[in-house]
């Protein structure tokens, strides 16, 4: 069953004691809310994980917002997949477009970080998505096949199946430039008709793929009506409750 979810991606925002309170807002509105079958996620920087953990109910799930590519040794400043499931944190967010570009993370680096996540019983959320360039030139569907093909296509059926995608086209991220919902869905299907390719039908069908990119209450509904978008991946309207639930609300 392809499951709905919104996720938050605070990146790198909020001291411990604001996103603690943060996270209770949050917690509060998803508790008095009827939000149906959606699968709330909060993607905290790694300091918030353990304290936001302790907050949140069950109706809402903690992710940090990336791993290091080994499980512990002389990796200063690093932290380890073990170490964020020891907060009780049940998903990671990979591949993102700012760590792509801004710290070089490599298709083949993610590749070990994913296998890591999956080994200590985390969930890859997956980022993919274009700069306007590719865009531009029309290469938009070879870069993002080709970033799930390397990153993901090593994985059996069944750890494919554990895998959330969620296409960030970059040039709408944090640019209030959203994809317009035709773009977002062509992009969508053709992910899906990908994973059809590889995995087959059951796969394909069961794998959520969240939209990112200037997700907002305004706009979260006409997107979130597309056929193949299970859902977001929220920056700026994470950071706050109202904006937030107006986006889990929007389906
Ligand atoms: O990971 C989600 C983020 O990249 C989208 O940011 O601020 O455009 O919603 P924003």
């Amino acid at each position: 069953m392809r499951r709905k979810i919104v996720a938050g991606n605070w990146k790198m925002n909020n001291t411990l004691e604001e996103g603690v309170v943060l996270a209770k807002e949050i917690n509060e509105l998803v508790e008095k809310t009827d939000i149906k079958d959606v699968n709330v996620i909060i993607g905290t920087p790694f300091i918030h994980l353990t304290e936001v953990n302790k907050v949140v109910g069950d109706k809402v799930a903690v992710a940090a917002q990336n791993c290091a590519d080994q499980t512990s040794g002389a990796y200063t400043g690093e932290i380890s997949a073990p170490m964020i499931q020891s907060t009780g944190s049940k998903y990671v967010i990979l591949g993102h477009s700012e760590r792509r570009s801004y710290y070089g993370e490599t298709n083949e680096i993610l590749v070990k970080k994913v296998n890591l996540t999956l080994e200590n019983n985390l969930l890859p959320i997956f980022c993919i998505g274009e700069v306007l360039e590719e865009r531009q030139a029309e290469k938009h569907f070879d870069v993002v096949k080709s970033q799930i093909a390397e990153g993901l296509f090593h994985l059996s059926a069944d750890d494919f199946g554990k895998i959330v995608l969620a296409y960030e086209p970059v040039w709408a991220i944090g640019t209030g430039v959203t994809a317009s919902s035709a773009q977002a869905q062509e992009m969508h299907a053709f992910i899906r008709k990908t994973l059809v390719e590889q995995y087959g039908e059951e796969v394909a069908n069961n794998t959520s793929i969240l939209y990112g990119g200037s997700c907002k209450p305004s706009n979260a509904k006409e997107l979130f009506a597309n056929a193949d978008v299970d859902g977001g991946l929220i920056g700026g309207a994470s950071l706050k409750a109202e904006d937030f639930m107006g986006i889990i609300t929007a389906f």
